[in-house]
């Protein structure tokens, strides 16, 4: 009797319950170090500190979404991007172009900072990292795709617009979550209110962000930084648009700088 009591005090202390399934406590450990570790970057054997992900969309400011429907048009878009000096793409599995046009950007600009955006499955997560993406961002909160995510150590930014997937992505350690759609959901305003109990987290509004509220949202101290495709619009990719394209995100990496100061 007493062995089936302490048994089950064990087991109550080694299993945190989530609503999606039960992981162990040493695998939320884990987890929250690895994603420490890519939140704070590390450093290389010449002790020079390299930049987590997190910190590179700090810097920027902006993280350009980007839908290509072709894959001619993958480098010209991140060699517009370089020139703007906003080194970085969101490229969203929307089209059937995003895995080989990460896979172009990753080989012709290594130090870019490409990765996959509307990542649904753990299907695409794993096409998306073969081809070359740093980093994953997901619409919604999908455990299952976070989770394989944090097993494989593979940064992960998945949306969230309520507190209760503001309490998932903290339970699993998470540092930045991506808040989509901001706009429609009340942007700063609602961000900061979910970000006063879940002092942690920090946040990537994405969806109806431009020039003419970015300053409204780098602002604010719980956002790391926008992501949005102002800059890298469809119409103007399809007219080959690029010299555009590079001059406006430099107007957006510009503004960004100037707002952070
Ligand atoms: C996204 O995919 O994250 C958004 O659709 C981008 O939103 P925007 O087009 O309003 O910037």
């Amino acid at each position: 009797m007493i062995y089936r009591m302490f048994q089950c005090i064990v087991n109550i202390k080694d299993i945190v319950s989530v609503p999606y399934f039960t992981v162990k406590t040493e695998q939320l450990r884990k987890y929250d170090m690895s994603l420490k570790a890519d939140f704070l970057g590390t450093a290389n054997k010449k002790g020079e500190k390299k930049m987590s992900i997190a910190e590179q969309f700090a810097a920027l400011g902006v993280v350009p979404v980007v839908v290509l429907n072709d894959v001619k048009d993958a480098e010209p878009l991140a060699d517009a991007l370089v020139k703007g000096g906003l080194p970085c793409a969101e490229v969203t599995f929307r089209t059937d172009a995003a895995e080989e046009s990460i896979r172009i950007m990753a080989q012709k600009y290594p130090d870019m900072l490409v990765g996959a955006g509307t990542v649904l499955t753990i299907e695409q997560v794993d096409r998306a990292v073969n081809a070359g993406a740093k980093f994953i961002v997901s619409p919604g909160f999908d455990p299952e795709v976070v989770d394989y995510c944090i097993e494989k150590q593979i940064p992960i930014f998945p949306g969230i617009i309520t507190p209760s997937e503001a309490a998932q992505a903290v339970k699993r350690g998470l540092k930045v979550v991506k808040f989509f759609p901001a706009e429609q959901f009340g942007g700063v305003a609602t961000i900061k209110a979910m970000a006063a109990p879940y002092t942690t987290l920090k946040f990537m509004p994405t969806g109806g962000v431009s020039l003419k509220n970015l300053k409204d949202y780098l602002s604010c101290d719980k956002i790391l930084c926008c992501g949005g495709s102002w800059m890298v619009k469809g119409d103007l990719v399809k007219a080959g648009e690029f010299d555009k394209i590079a001059q406006m995100a430099k107007e957006a990496v510009e503004l960004a700088k100037e707002i952070r100061g």
